[in-house]
């Protein structure tokens, strides 16, 4: 089959392309609302971008209805966030913190975490989970006005957080072993990283 974008709906073009673009890591979001409510949700349309200055991107899109997610105002409003990896015994919570919620609850609450203070944004960090990025806005670049319309939220990391037990032992890093992020595909389909091999570099 063939689609052209151009003459199909949003939500068509949409189910093609996250079944394609696979597997995608999961940014897990804590935003602050200008009421000082504690957003949580998760984004999968993420990755990291270089590391001199480090640099994250995701996209909260536009609601069916065209309206911004809780995650995009409060970035617009404070600039600040915080993304936590999704990691597989965590994974029910990722999913159920991805419920509408209105900006005045928090899915902190909802999924029964608790937060503790960040060190240089005001947004909070997840006490469970075992990786924090720190970041700051640097810029968000939006395409088009209805449902689906991406934001490019383009945000540096200032300071990182890993828990012991994730670490590689001898150093070097994060042990992918110890972490086990999930990542998202098409449909409601997830997958774990339990299958892994390793190629050395040319
Ligand atoms: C695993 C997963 C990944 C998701 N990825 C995205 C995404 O990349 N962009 C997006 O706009 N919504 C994504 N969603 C849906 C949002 O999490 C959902 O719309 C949420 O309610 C937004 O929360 P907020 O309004 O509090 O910002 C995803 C949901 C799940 C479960």
């Amino acid at each position: 089959m063939q689609l052209d974008p151009a003459q199909a709906s949003p939500l068509e073009v949409y189910q093609y392309l996250v079944g394609i673009v696979t597997p995608r890591p999961i940014a897990w979001v804590t935003t602050l609302s200008a009421q000082g409510v504690v957003n949580l949700a998760p984004f999968s349309f993420f990755n990291l971008f270089g590391a001199n200055p480090p640099i994250v991107v995701f996209s909260p899109t536009l609601r069916r209805d065209g309206s911004k997610k809780d995650t995009l105002r409060n970035l617009e409003h404070l600039g600040e966030c915080v993304i936590h990896a999704a990691t597989a015994s965590l994974a029910e919570k990722v999913n159920l913190s991805s419920k509408e919620v209105p900006p005045e609850e928090s899915e902190v609450a909802l999924t029964g975490l608790t937060t503790v203070a960040s060190v240089k944004v005001r947004p909070p960090r997840l006490v469970e989970s075992p990786t924090a990025l720190e970041c700051v806005v640097r810029q968000i670049l939006s395409f088009g006005r209805g449902p689906i319309a991406p934001n490019l939220v383009i945000a540096e990391v200032v300071m990182i957080h890993v828990a012991e037990g994730v670490l590689l032992e001898g150093g070097g890093g994060v042990d992918p072993r110890r972490l086990q992020t999930v990542a998202r595909l098409g449909g409601n389909f997830w997958c774990r990283t339990t299958d892994l091999f390793e190629l050395p570099r040319p």
